[in-house]
């Protein structure tokens, strides 16, 4: 049985869900953020350690600007919201991708990040403004300037997930086979398991069975 410490997840189709469901993609938004609370709770009865969760790539910048505030007041709701209760359950909250948000939506975020520093039951990364390439480009740059040599250790230290153990599982749901600029470089071990419902209708269940099926492959690494 393969130990479970970190799972990724690119949680995929609200928009798809809101439309079918609800006449509208922000309603579909909403809807995903329930799952969310669902499978945090569901990551810590499984013990999982770390939980990243790709909530806003450097491409949906793309996206209409209503759709975008929509998100970003969602996020601002629930950092306001539920922080204690995170922080209660000794969850720590850290940010990957590059905050450059409204001075109220970083001061919520580096102040979220403060405060659950020290907790240590589930760590959430939260992949906010996120893309992998700008990461690995990044880190060359600050590899470059240290003159350090380059050795994969010394690139992965200037990442953003320098602290973070690569995940074991990736899951996308929506129906869609691809990537999409995530965890490029920290993905490239991982069991991956493309789910076809859409992120709203994601369940505690999907999840378990999901997990069930990852605890009986067999990880080589390049091994026999
Ligand atoms: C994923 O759902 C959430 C974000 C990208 C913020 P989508 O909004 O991409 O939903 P679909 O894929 O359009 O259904
Ligand atoms: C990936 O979903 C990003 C997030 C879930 C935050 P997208 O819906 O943006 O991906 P593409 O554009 O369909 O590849
Ligand atoms: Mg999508």
């Amino acid at each position: 049985m393969n130990p479970l410490n970190h799972v990724a997840i690119i949680m995929d189709g609200n928009g798809r869900w809101g439309l079918k469901y609800k006449k509208s993609r922000n309603a579909g938004h909403k809807a995903g953020l329930r799952t969310v609370e669902k499978i945090i709770k569901e990551s810590i009865n499984k013990k999982l350690k770390y939980l990243t969760l790709y909530a806003f790539s450097t491409e949906n910048w793309k996206r209409p600007k209503q759709e975008i505030n929509f998100l970003f007041s969602l996020l601002e709701n629930f950092l306001i919201n539920k922080l204690d209760k995170l922080h209660k359950k000794n969850i720590k909250l850290k940010i990957i991708g590059i905050k450059n948000f409204s001075s109220k939506l970083n001061k919520l975020l580096i102040k979220a990040e403060k405060k659950t520093d020290k907790n240590s039951k589930l760590q959430i990364n939260l992949a906010l403004n996120y893309g992998s390439k700008i990461e690995i480009i990044n880190a060359i740059k600050k590899l470059n300037k240290s003159k350090k040599k380059i050795t994969e250790k010394n690139l992965t230290n200037f990442f953003q997930t320098k602290d973070i153990p690569d995940p074991d599982l990736l899951i996308r749901t929506g129906n869609t086979k691809r990537l999409s600029n995530f965890l490029l470089w920290q993905l490239a071990y991982s069991e991956i398991f493309f789910e076809k419902k859409l992120w709203p209708a994601f369940t505690e269940r999907d999840f378990n069975k999901i997990i069930k099926e990852f605890k009986k492959i067999k990880r080589n690494f390049g091994n026999i």
